[in-house]
């Protein structure tokens, strides 16, 4: 079975950016020329999906809404729910449960940025087939900051810890889950943690031990940046300015992602493009509408 739908949680408190955070909400801060939600969006959108439910908090979600609207400028269907409070990664599962219905879904944080040579064949493939549930693996040189998962010889997860004070090996997780839709019924069963959060390593970690997780590893190919931290949020807007200026192609267009996976045509690239033509944006949509290239 394919995946269709896609969840971003874009909630949280953002106290590690304070006062960054004080008014605004972290993912919609710029990471270079667009808002944070921008590459979590476009990552989804490599995947194939087009129906995708926004959770953010109270506050955030009607500036979401404005910006981003019902997605139907970009071929798409985007939702919207709002977490209380931000209780944990995992409290996403429940709060998309409707919306998950009985398919396969796609989990991504809203502040983690994947740029790769082949990312979208890689996220077409998982997303193509979910009959396992699947997370991926990313080499890190500071892995208690992270997820990380045990491998064995064979490269199988044999476990996967929460910021592990010992190393137990550099393979962080990062923010993009594909389960299957039975795997929120985990979350509804469990309990907070220490830190008082539901956390996703707990889901993950039942997983591990049912033998239902696979875990795809990145290659050194892959840049995945989160952009937590003040240090983290400006090598991220560093890291796509280089690229973009260097090909003069955009990292995370939304536009030219619905172009290119045939959710819009060329003609309504053109009426999106013209309304913010006064924009570098614009004029980069209008070059794509123009060229195709
Ligand atoms: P974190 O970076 O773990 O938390 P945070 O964004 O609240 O930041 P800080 O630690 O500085 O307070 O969250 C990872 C992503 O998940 C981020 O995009 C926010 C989102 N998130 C929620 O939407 N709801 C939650 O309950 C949690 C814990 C995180």
């Amino acid at each position: 079975m394919s995946t269709r739908r896609g969840i971003i949680l874009a909630g949280g408190a953002g106290t590690r950016l304070w006062p960054l955070t004080a008014a605004i909400s972290k993912q919609m801060l710029p990471v270079y020329d667009k808002p944070m939600i921008y590459y979590p969006l476009s990552t989804l959108m490599l995947a194939g999906i087009r129906e995708i439910m926004i959770i953010s908090s109270p506050d955030a979600l009607p500036m979401f809404r404005r910006m981003l609207g019902d997605g139907a400028r970009w071929g798409m269907r985007l939702e919207y729910v709002e977490q209380a409070s931000p209780r944990g990664i995992a409290e996403a599962l429940i709060l998309g449960r409707d919306f998950i219905g009985d398919d396969p879904f796609t989990l991504i944080l809203g502040d983690n940025l994947f740029y790769a040579n082949d990312l979208s064949i890689v996220l077409s493939r998982i997303s193509g087939a979910v009959e396992r549930n699947t997370v991926f693996g990313y080499w890190v040189d500071r892995p208690e900051e992270f997820g990380v998962v045990k491998l064995d010889a064979d490269r199988n997860v044999v476990d996967i810890i929460e910021k592990p004070a010992e190393l137990i090996s550099n393979w962080a997780v990062p923010g993009l889950y594909f389960y299957r839709a039975d795997v929120a019924d985990r979350a509804m069963r469990l309990t907070p943690s220490a830190r008082g959060e539901l956390e996703i390593t707990d889901i993950n970690r039942q997983l591990v031990e049912a033998g239902d997780l696979d875990v795809e590893l990145f290659g050194r190919g892959t840049a995945w940046l989160d952009s937590g931290l003040p240090d983290s949020l400006l090598e991220a807007g560093e890291f796509v300015k280089v690229i973009e200026k260097r090909t003069g192609l955009k990292i995370g267009c939304p536009e030219e992602i619905a172009l290119r996976q045939g959710f819009i045509g060329i003609d309504q690239l053109r009426d999106l493009a013209a309304d913010v033509a006064k924009s570098d944006y614009g004029r980069y949509l209008l070059r794509l509408a123009e060229q195709a290239f």
